[in-house]
């Protein structure tokens, strides 16, 4: 046996483990104190009751022989796939085929699965600092990759790869910057790839977060966006599938990968739980889109309540309004992970480093709004009694 060399070079751990593990260890050694978390985006609020409902009349239909289902289709149950499309593209104009919308287990193993659509040698180009699962990847398929860096001199907006990119990743709204592309400005990225024929996986997991009616929610607003982008979505934010599980991914038949994805997904994977996906169908209710509605509007203001306390401390932030991320540059003095030891250490407090989103994150941290609002109250107040 020859292990995959590539996976070597990760970093040792994941940047989100390594966030829990630093808390978890701090947390052993000070079991009194009382710990803010405001890191790993997964502190949303609990699952609606809708979608509770619904989860709990599906668990009592798989408990009935003439109920009861075996495995699903490998891409997902079709009044799911017609509910995406009717709802979350069909009223932005844009119009997909059933076949095109892929029922997943969440966005992070997609994002992480459909490399495997592309030969080795694609080169990829990443915008960094970026959300790590593109990164490694694209590491652990032995591919080259061009960064791209993001920093406040371009506005954290990344330009145009220098060599030809086969493969681009695009995360918008940003994790973890926060930052937003208009219309013109994805459209530059869609003209890119039509002209060399690359293809964009377009990362749209917060897009429920837009605010600004000039920012697209889809790529697929873009003209000509079918032929070249995949789109990855995830009602993990919006409705606080994080451990329940359930994302769904688009592929357009006119990038000529839509028959190769069903075909790689029929063999590894057997499908999404038929309970989590007749959850994931309640969050098309009424009643569903109202409690998601509500989940976001409480998300927006904690991102509001930390931009602005944030900023009467003095730090320099961004982020924030189209997205649940704050980005916030360190004091002078300290890196990303020495202020992030330091903030655990005297508040209790604990972000995400810039830095382990990439080099250009060095020098920020990130707060996430996914954090209980008291929480963020508190974590400005012991910040502001640190100076
Ligand atoms: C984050 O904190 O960036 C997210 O929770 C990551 C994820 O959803 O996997």
């Amino acid at each position: 046996m020859q292990p995959n060399t590539h996976l070597q070079q990760l970093d040792g751990n994941y940047l989100f483990t390594e966030i829990v593990r630093r808390t978890e260890a701090y947390r052993q050694a000070n079991p009194d104190k009382q710990i803010l978390r405001l890191g790993v985006g997964d502190v949303t609020r609990p699952l609606p009751q809708p979608i509770v409902e619904a989860m709990l009349r599906a668990v009592e239909e798989m408990g009935q022989t003439d109920t009861f289902r075996g495995y699903g289709l490998e891409n997902g149950y079709a009044w799911l796939r017609e509910a995406i499309i009717e709802n979350d593209y069909r009223p932005r104009g844009v119009t997909l085929d059933i076949k095109e919308v892929f029922i997943s287990d969440g966005a992070g193993s997609d994002i992480g699965n459909l490399g495997e659509l592309f030969a080795a040698s694609n080169r990829v180009a990443i915008p960094e600092p970026a959300y790590p699962a593109y990164v490694d990847s694209s590491l652990m398929a032995g591919r080259p990759i061009e960064f791209l860096p993001c920093t406040a001199e371009n506005g954290f907006v990344p330009s145009l790869p220098e060599q030809r990119a086969d493969i681009i990743y695009l995360c918008y709204p940003n994790n973890p910057t926060g930052s937003v592309l208009t219309r013109g400005q994805l459209a530059e990225w869609v003209n890119y790839a039509r002209a060399h024929q690359s293809i964009i996986i377009y990362d749209a997991a917060y897009e429920a977060f837009i605010q600004d009616p000039d920012i697209p929610h889809s790529i697929y607003e873009i003209e000509g966006a079918k032929e070249v982008a995949i789109e990855v979505r995830s009602f993990s934010k919006t409705a606080g599938f994080t451990g329940v599980r359930c994302g769904y991914t688009v592929v357009p038949i006119e990038t000529g990968l839509q028959a190769m994805w069903l075909r790689r997904q029929c063999t590894k994977y057997n499908g999404t739980s038929y309970i989590s996906q007749r959850g994931a169908l309640a969050a098309y209710t009424p009643e569903g889109k109202a409690a998601i509605r509500a989940n976001i509007a409480y998300y927006q203001g904690t991102a509001q309540l930390l931009l602005n306390g944030l900023r009467a401390l003095g730090y320099e932030v961004s982020g924030g309004v189209n997205a649940p991320y704050i980005w916030c540059r360190v004091p002078k003095g300290y890196d990303s992970w020495s202020f992030f030891e330091y903030l655990l250490h005297t508040c209790q407090v604990v972000c995400t480093p810039g830095a382990g989103f990439g080099p250009s994150g060095e020098g920020y941290i990130r707060f996430s709004a996914f954090s209980d609002r008291h929480d963020c109250e508190m974590a400005l107040e012991r910040m502001k009694n640190i100076g």
